[in-house]
């Protein structure tokens, strides 16, 4: 389905998305991300990558790193992203992703990373000892969507002012070299649950890097867990609204709401028609049962999976070779468009 474009071939509509193999994914990642890439994958050419690169911008274990990344590919299998229809595999593998990033270091501004605010949080009150890595962490995304031509990346709204910034990158190569190389690529934000909230407190966002365990759901939590959780979770002691106006000022409220519709793929105002009046411990126990029947099947999933690690390697090798028959020739080009001997 393929358009031919001088020496490389770009399909009209492709996807590309990453995700860091650190620590364990957890509901917001499911709902913000990788449900998403699943239903996108029908629709569109997908490549989905499982960033290691980025990962080690801060310390990482290599025995970890090894671990999580076979975790994370196991979810995105067990989540429902097949291996024949989309590309998945490890970012180190294809090497295009790390030289086009040092090109692109080449083309952004300190001025536009400055902005950035996910550095700043990373690199909390201690800048100066943050890694440089760290700081240039969006030329290389730039480089995971752009390596691949990509038209469209899913992603949760935090990650937005990257996606900016590729634009700006794939302008300003465009503009440096006088080419009509790069396609300017457009987030897809999706849904109601785009941003889950934790579930000790409704205005901070469920993170893997919470200290708190009863903040997230994870994608391994088995059927206890999950319900213990919800159970847990902090609310307010009025009963539910019957209209999605009622949720204002009630963060935590609205997050379980949000989590509801978002798990039924109803609207929140349908399942208000349905909730409205009613306190907690009745949305409650419904919700979990919502998030078991939902989530536990893809827990299992994946334990299944990890329990042969060298087939999830055989998938991530073939992952590799599909991908990078994809970016070579697009990197290649670029050397050539930049001026380095040899390359065409
Ligand atoms: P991270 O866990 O930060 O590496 O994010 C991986 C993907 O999940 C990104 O596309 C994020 O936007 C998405 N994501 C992470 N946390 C949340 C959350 N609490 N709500 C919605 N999406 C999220
Ligand atoms: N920065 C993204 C995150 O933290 C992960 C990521 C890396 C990504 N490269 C990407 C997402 C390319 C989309 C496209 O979630």
């Amino acid at each position: 389905m393929g358009v031919t474009m001088s020496s490389t071939t770009v399909s009209k509509s492709r996807i590309f998305s990453g995700i860091q193999p650190t620590g364990n994914l957890h509901l917001g990642n499911y709902l913000g991300a990788i449900r998403n890439w699943v239903a996108l994958q029908d629709e569109f050419e997908s490549i989905y990558c499982v960033v290691d690169l980025h990962a080690i911008t801060v310390p990482q274990d290599p025995m970890q790193l090894r671990q999580s990344t076979r975790e994370v590919t196991a979810s995105l299998i067990a989540a429902g992203i097949s291996t024949e229809r989309s590309i998945l595999f490890n970012q180190s593998r294809v090497l295009q992703h790390a030289q086009l990033a040092w090109t692109f270091n080449c083309v952004a501004r300190l001025g536009w990373l400055n902005r950035m605010t996910q550095f700043k949080e990373k690199a909390g009150k201690n800048r100066e000892n943050a890694t440089v890595g760290l700081y240039s962490y969006p030329t290389l995304m730039a480089a995971d969507i752009l390596a691949y031509k990509a038209t469209h990346v899913p992603v949760g709204e935090d990650q937005k002012q990257h996606l900016e910034l590729t634009r700006d990158i794939a302008q300003a190569f465009n503009s440096a070299y006088d080419v009509d190389f790069f396609p300017l690529p457009e987030p897809q934000i999706f849904g109601s649950a785009t941003r889950v909230m934790s579930l000790r407190n409704g205005s901070s966002k469920m993170s893997k890097s919470d200290n708190s365990e009863y903040s997230r759901i994870n994608l391994t939590d088995d059927k206890d867990v999950i319900t213990q959780k919800i159970r847990k979770a902090k609310t307010d002691p009025e009963p539910l609204p019957s209209s999605p106006e009622g949720l204002k000022g009630r963060a935590e409220a609205q997050n379980l709401v949000g989590i509801y519709a978002a798990l039924a793929d109803v609207t929140v105002e349908s399942v208000l028609q349905e909730y409205g009046g009613r306190g907690f411990g009745n949305f409650k126990p419904a919700l979990a049962e919502l998030a078991v029947a939902k989530l536990s099947p893809i827990g299992e999933k994946m334990r299944l999976l990890l329990e042969s690690p060298e087939d999830i390697d055989h998938i991530l090798d073939e992952g590799a070779a599909r991908a990078e028959a994809i970016a070579a020739p697009i990197v290649e080009k670029v050397n050539d468009i930049v001026g380095f001997l040899g390359h065409k």
